[in-house]
């Protein structure tokens, strides 16, 4: 095997006295491997790759890059010792240029034209697609990935670590991603890569390491490796994977989509004169690439998009009547049972408070239920118990500020919150995004059972091999058209595939 790049020594971290959040771990990456490092929410990948970052220092243990004991306590350190990362969450300034981001906090201005040559020419080399002159605000997740990752590159970064780059990203700009990675390791650069999708560990890594519960308790080689493995290495013990399916007999019809139509700023159908019913005690698939109306869809039948003139969404509700819901305000649509809960790429920015523990974070969605001028904790405090019990949350208390979970776990308080909320049509989009596997299952559970108790369930997802084994039906988003609508017991996945990318022409 060929030289260590970096080696992290005995290294422990907490947070106060409640989190031990790295517990002696020790990790060697070497030179020209694409390492994973792969854990279950909370169990402190993100917080070990942070102090190769120079965000947080270790609180017991050393680090070594090429031999050498070395003090990491700084971004610029990082830097300076060709460490780059990028973040969940991106560091970039709105307003600005790419060019203008990779400049920041450089000296001497007159530089930029020097920068701009060198950037291309890294550009070239590993095939990046980037318009340095493109405002940050115009740039989609994956452009502001390529920048984040260039800009690391162009500092000097021999190492390069990735917190969870894919979860974002459409099946197309992985493998694009991939095939950067890939020319950047036999380029003999490091790379670290943080991701809860097993497919893409066996597809990328060389070797993995696995966390749990802070602790480092093993390194695999690929080729040595299997997902079921890796999967009883990340939690402990043996696990079977299985998603029920329940027919439901009693259905009612709840909604009834008609043309429903939504344009986008550029004057072109987003959502493009979609037609379907939803009933209770199903699970309604929905399927296509990423950006192909499924945001758009639920977000207007929750009253958070603009309809064109025609459009029209029927409610249907033994508890709150029949309602026309074009037209309405989302805090109507939401007092008459309809709950969205969708998973944004800004984890904190929907929804959650940072600084609020969960049972606070509960109550925001409860409060108006509350019957007199005193709020009940009690009702909140019991949600708060059954989300963290179902789905595991990692948390020291139910009044720790959410923003110091790790990610997976603020996610898993969004989604547990919507879930638990007693609505009659429950949407989701990329519900288990960000989710490891334990939790996506308990979270595919949840929906079931919800189903069972008769709520009608939308599920936007993007692993077919899930959307096969847990809808009732599937429908299929091409272009903003509804391009097929499929039994989810006889689907097949080429069937499904085929219908996401090709448009079945019009009568
Ligand atoms: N700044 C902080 N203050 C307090 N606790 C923290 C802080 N950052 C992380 N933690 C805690 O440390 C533990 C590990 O978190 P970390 O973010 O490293 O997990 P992770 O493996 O990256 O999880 P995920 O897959 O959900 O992103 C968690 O219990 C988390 O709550
Ligand atoms: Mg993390």
């Amino acid at each position: 095997m060929s030289e260590i790049a970096v080696s992290m020594r005995g290294i422990t971290k907490r947070f106060g006295r409640k989190v031990l959040a790295n517990n002696h771990v020790d990790l060697d990456v070497y030179k020209g491997e694409i390492l994973s490092l792969l854990g279950e929410n909370g169990s402190g990948k993100t917080t070990l790759m942070n102090m190769l970052a120079g965000i947080y220092s270790p609180d017991e243990g050393e680090i070594l890059i090429n031999d050498q004991k070395v003090e990491i306590t700084s971004p610029k350190d990082a830097y300076d010792l060709g460490i780059g990362m990028v973040h969940q969450h991106f560091k970039l300034i709105d307003v600005f240029t790419a060019l203008e981001n990779i400049l920041i906090g450089l000296p001497a201005k007159e530089a930029e034209k020097k920068c701009r040559a060198e950037v291309e020419q890294i550009c070239q080399k590993y095939g990046f697609d980037l318009d340095l002159d493109k405002k940050i605000y115009e740039m989609s997740v994956s452009e502001k990935e390529t920048l984040e990752i260039v800009k690391t590159l162009y500092r000097g970064a021999s190492i390069l670590i990735l917190d969870e780059p894919t979860a974002v990203l459409t099946p197309q700009e992985i493998t694009k991603l991939f095939t950067i990675l890939r020319n950047m390791k036999d380029d003999g650069k490091s790379i670290v890569i943080i991701t809860h999708k097993l497919n893409e560990v066996m597809e990328i890594s060389d070797r993995i390491s696995v966390l749990r519960k802070g602790e480092n308790v093993g390194t695999v080689l690929k080729t040595e490796t299997n997902e079921q493995q890796l999967t009883e290495m990340m939690v402990g013990e043996k696990i079977t994977l299985d998603i029920a399916r329940d027919f439901v007999e009693e259905k009612h019809k709840r909604l009834e989509v008609k043309n429903l139509t939504v344009k986008n700023i550029d004057g072109k159908n987003v959502v493009d004169d979609i037609s379907f019913d939803l009933y209770s005690g199903e699970i309604l698939g929905i399927a296509g690439i990423s950006g192909s109306g499924q945001k758009e869809l639920l977000e207007a039948i929750m009253g958070l998009q603009k309809c064109e003139e025609g459009s029209s969404v029927i409610y249907n509700s033994t508890a709150h009547g029949v309602h026309e819901l074009v037209g309405l305000s989302t805090k109507e649509i939401i007092s008459h049972g309809l709950h969205l809960a969708f998973v944004p790429e800004d984890r904190l920015g929907m929804g959650l408070v940072g600084n609020m523990g969960m049972t606070d974070n509960v109550m925001l969605k409860r409060y108006r239920k509350g019957s007199g001028p005193f709020l009940h904790r009690k009702m909140p405090h019991d949600t708060a118990v059954k989300i963290k019990d179902e789905l595991e949350v990692v948390t020291p208390d139910l009044e720790y500020p959410v923003r110091r979970l790790s990610g997976g776990n603020v996610q898993k308080i969004l989604v547990g919150r919507e879930i638990n909320n007693k609505p009659t049509v429950l949407m989701t989009a990329y519900a288990v995004r960000g989710l490891d596997i334990n939790t996506s299952y308990a979270i595919y559970n949840l929906l079931n059972e919800q189903k069972k108790k008769g709520v009608a369930v939308i599920y936007v997802g993007e692993d077919l091999d899930v959307l096969l084994a847990l809808s009732d039906r599937i429908m299929v988003l091409c272009a903003g058209k509804m391009n097929g609508m499929l039994d989810g017991r006889t689907a097949s996945k080429e069937e499904v595939g085929y219908l996401m990318t090709h448009l079945k022409e019009e009568a």
